[in-house]
């Protein structure tokens, strides 16, 4: 099978119509199995990414005071704003600005629970037009990337409801501004998405987003009006045992121009553990239609994801905000940052 050298197009109103669903089923497997990405059209949130993106330059230039009171420093849960530069990527920095927003609604965190509970809480919000922004556009793409996750499941011949028990409870959301920077700069490093499902990107007209491809060529995602860019996390890769693969990609900064993007992350269930997540791969492997090669890496669930190390995905995720955050780490779990950065210094 050759190489992918695009991105495929799935339309959602295809998908939905009995007529066209058993092709574009079809279609979205192959964009599943080969690419790990693919654009989302006639989603039906088309006017909401665009109201929201018209909504994305005033925020930014609030003034910088306003944008420091929601900073994530106050957050334990990691939510807020975070200023240019002060995150890194494969060990450059990133030159973006960004808010970070979780679902709406998440009850309060109590000592009696476990500490990673903390990742799921209330945000902060710099405007009161702002949450309720957020709020529409989370609970309007939960509902999308739930009906998607469906098709999914049937997409690889297995019963529509088969992921669902692997939801988490918040989801998140970020608001991100790329700022014009020096010729190539890294807008973000190569990463693949780790904390979730699918990703769900509303970019605007500027591009910038590239896919590695196997044959290790970054292959361009340009704009598609309308469309939102789906892509696999890590934690779908680790549920379906590495057959359904997350795929690596990065964000080249512009240089004359700036670039906004709204991507909303499918969250997994925090209290998943390692022996739950062997035996949903094991399970669900022998049900995929795939190839004995493919099959095999079911075997070796990816570690990144979810290792020995910890008890569950909560306590793994946990670990993964304190390293990327360390000041927010530090003032609320400081014994996890003490254990942890020395960890990261052996
Ligand atoms: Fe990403």
């Amino acid at each position: 099978m050759s190489d992918f050298t695009s991105i495929p197009i799935i339309d959602f109103r295809r998908l939905r119509d009995p007529a066209t669903k058993p092709a574009t089923l079809s279609q979205l497997r192959d964009a599943i199995f080969l690419v790990g990405f693919l654009y989302l059209t006639n989603h039906g949130l088309e006017s909401l990414t665009k109201r929201a993106h018209s909504e994305l330059p005033g925020l930014f230039d609030l003034p910088s005071d306003v944008k420091e009171s929601v900073n994530m420093i106050n957050s334990p849960s990691f939510l807020g704003y975070t200023r240019l530069g002060a995150e890194t990527t494969a060990s450059r920095t990133d030159l973006r600005e960004q808010f970070d927003f979780g679902s709406p609604g998440m009850k309060e965190w109590t000592p009696d629970q476990p500490i990673w509970g903390r990742l799921e809480g209330d945000g902060q919000y710099p405007t009161p037009e702002a949450k309720s922004l957020v709020e529409e556009y989370m609970t309007a793409s939960a509902t999308l990337s739930n009906e998607f996750l469906r098709y999914v499941a049937e997409c690889l011949s297995l019963p529509s409801t088969t992921f669902d028990t692997y939801r988490g409870g918040m989801d998140r959301l970020k608001f991100i501004k790329y700022p014009p920077s020096p010729a190539d700069s890294q807008g973000v490093g190569p990463h693949k998405d780790s904390t979730g499902l699918f990703t769900f990107l509303s970019q605007d007209s500027i591009g910038g987003l590239q896919v590695l491809n196997k044959s290790g060529e970054w292959i361009n995602a340009p704009p598609i009006e309308g469309s939102l860019v789906v892509n696999i996390q890590q934690g779908f890769e680790a549920i379906t045992g590495g057959v359904c693969a997350a795929t690596t990609h990065r964000v080249i900064a512009p240089t004359d121009t700036t670039r906004y993007s709204i991507p909303f992350f499918m969250a997994v269930r925090l209290d998943l553990t390692l022996s739950q997540l062997r035996e949903s791969a094991k399970h669900i492997v022998e049900r995929v239609p795939v190839s004995d090669n493919t099959r095999k890496r079911a075997e070796d669930v990816p570690s990144e994801f979810l290792s020995e190390k910890f008890a569950c995905f909560g306590e793994a995720y946990l670990r993964n905000r304190v390293v990327s955050h360390p000041d927010v780490g530090k003032r609320w779990y400081p014994e996890l940052y003490e254990r942890y950065s020395r960890e990261v210094l052996k």
